[in-house]
């Protein structure tokens, strides 16, 4: 059997940054952990909410700049009335719980998603959250709830035109700072729990080039070890962004891409 090699930190001119700087998680699996189980969906949740403080502390200790952490796509309206509600509560919850430690901990915390169709009790609170860390710089912790990325996309291109931009002016630059996600660094790494191998309509345009990276571990189970494992393989991936690998290959300055 051949051993998994060592994460590796730098490249082997020891330059290329090998830690992602923006690592983006679809926390799936909540429901099925609790199944296997016996207990309810809504209990799986909870654990789910449990293992976030944890996965922030171990990313932000290993130098990763910005979380996101998908928690309620638009979609998962059409789950049944009690797992919605359930749903929102917890958010409410894990702020109330979580945010002093954050705040302390340099962390700021922002939110891509639309917060309108939300309880104004949970917004509140939500935009409370992002205000108080505003103007922190340790990390970043984008919480993705009700984000859906086809609804970021079409919002985008309606403030564009309200905004009467001329069709000249618009490149990839200017619509990303029409989308939520505007002043964050595009995903380097896109991890997904559960097993599922799909996007489920996160981040679309942003992670063009990120490295998707699913594991089966089910999220209220995914620990440091999975972190780490998920960090390593990142270390290992060759990213070309359409040129060819620079990693010591004499075609190197030839490419395109060369130098991102
Ligand atoms: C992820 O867990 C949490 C949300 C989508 C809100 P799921 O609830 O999707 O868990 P599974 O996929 O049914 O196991
Ligand atoms: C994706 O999980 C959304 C979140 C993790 C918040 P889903 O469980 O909703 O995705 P599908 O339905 O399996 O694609
Ligand atoms: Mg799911």
């Amino acid at each position: 059997m051949i051993a998994e090699p060592a994460p590796t930190l730098t490249d082997l001119n020891g330059h290329r940054p090998r830690v992602p700087r923006h690592v983006a998680i679809i926390m799936d699996g909540n429901g099925r952990w609790a199944e296997q189980r016996g207990l309810s969906r809504n209990a799986g949740h909870r654990a789910g909410t449990e293992n976030i403080r944890n996965i922030i502390r171990t990313f932000g200790e290993r130098g990763v700049e910005v979380l996101t952490l998908y928690a309620f796509s638009t979609e998962n309206w059409t789950r049944p009335r009690r797992e919605v509600n359930a749903l929102m509560r917890l958010i409410g919850r894990v702020i109330n719980r979580e945010v002093k430690e954050l705040h302390r901990n340099g962390v700021r915390l922002v939110h891509i998603g639309d917060l309108q169709p939300l309880e104004p009790e949970i917004r509140k609170k939500v935009e409370q959250a992002i205000a108080l860390t505003k103007d922190n710089d340790r990390m970043t912790v984008a919480v993705a709830f009700n984000y859906g990325s086809r609804a970021e996309i079409i919002g985008a291109v309606k403030r564009l035109m309200a905004d009467g931009v001329p069709p000249e002016r618009v490149d990839e630059q200017l619509f990303s700072s029409y989308l939520y996600t505007a002043g964050l660094p595009d995903p380097d790494l896109v991890i997904r729990t559960a097993g599922e191998v799909r996007l489920s309509n996160f981040l679309l345009w942003q992670s063009s080039y990120a490295e998707l990276y699913a594991t089966s571990t089910f999220w209220p189970d995914f620990d440091t070890a999975e972190v780490d494992r998920a960090l390593a393989a990142y270390a290992r991936r060759d990213r070309r962004f359409g040129g060819v690998s620079d990693d010591g290959g004499q075609d190197a300055g030839h490419a395109a891409g060369n130098g991102r």
